[in-house]
């Protein structure tokens, strides 16, 4: 039975049985076999996203980062990769946004990708430390131009008390861009995350679903099977 009444869902009691109608996964669903993985967690990784794009699936590259507000509590959002190398996976925001203040006081951070047409995850623990200035300056450089004129206006995740206080900003910074094209959004940073744990998570249907956990120790990963 539909849940929504007038495109709005009117209690809890149409609520919950609307959330259990709701599909996650897709009929089929690839295998995974953690007897046949590299031995390093980047590889697979690269496999996992090239996969996840492949099959169409929007923004694969997007990850959920979470962060620990020093005296406060945890904070998740979303984030686009910028890279994967053996130094870790890269993200790119301003530094003085609210996660980047937590990231130079607490560089432990989680990271999760998400592909649910292919029903997987992969789950990143570990600690996100800057690039150097060439790097972060280069990804900066890198963006199409209205992305860099919307940097540029920086104040990231502060009040905005009137809307036009932002269109307002955009066209001193677009003004800023065009008279000087080289100009470097001073709080636009790469971080790095250096993963001590990667997890890789494939539903099956009949719950089963099959991870695998690497984990760094002395410089090598070992790989341990988890419960589901
Ligand atoms: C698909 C998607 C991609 C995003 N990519 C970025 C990104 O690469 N860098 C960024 O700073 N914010 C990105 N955001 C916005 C963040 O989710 C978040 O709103 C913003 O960074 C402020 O976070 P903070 O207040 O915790 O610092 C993205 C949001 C979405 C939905």
């Amino acid at each position: 039975m539909p849940c929504w009444q007038g495109g709005r869902v009117t209690n809890n009691d149409d609520l919950r049985p609307f959330l259990r109608t709701l599909p996650v996964f897709p009929d089929d669903l690839p295998a995974f076999d953690p007897d046949e993985v590299p031995d390093d967690p980047v590889s697979l990784f690269h496999e996992w996203l090239r996969h996840a794009a492949d099959e169409g699936i929007l923004a694969a590259h997007a990850a959920t980062l979470a962060t620990a507000e020093p005296g406060g509590g945890p904070a998740a959002r979303v984030l686009i990769l910028k890279d994967v190398d053996l130094d870790g996976w890269s993200f790119a925001t301003h530094a003085d946004s609210p996660k980047g203040r937590h990231l130079a006081e607490d560089d432990r951070v989680a990271m999760t990708f998400f592909w649910p047409q292919v029903g997987r995850q992969v789950r990143i623990r570990g600690r996100a430390r800057p690039a150097d200035h060439a790097t972060s300056a280069s990804d900066f450089l890198a963006r199409p131009a209205d992305s860099r004129v919307a940097t540029l206006v920086g104040r990231q995740s502060q009040p905005l008390e009137r809307p036009s206080d932002y269109a307002g900003a955009l066209t001193e910074a677009r003004a800023r861009l065009t008279a000087d094209p080289d100009l470097i959004a001073e709080s636009w940073t790469v971080y790095v995350v250096r993963a001590d744990s990667v997890e890789f998570w494939q539903a099956a249907h009949d719950r089963a679903h099959v991870r695998l956990r690497y984990q760094r120790a002395d410089g090598m990963w070992t790989r341990t099977r988890l419960w589901p």
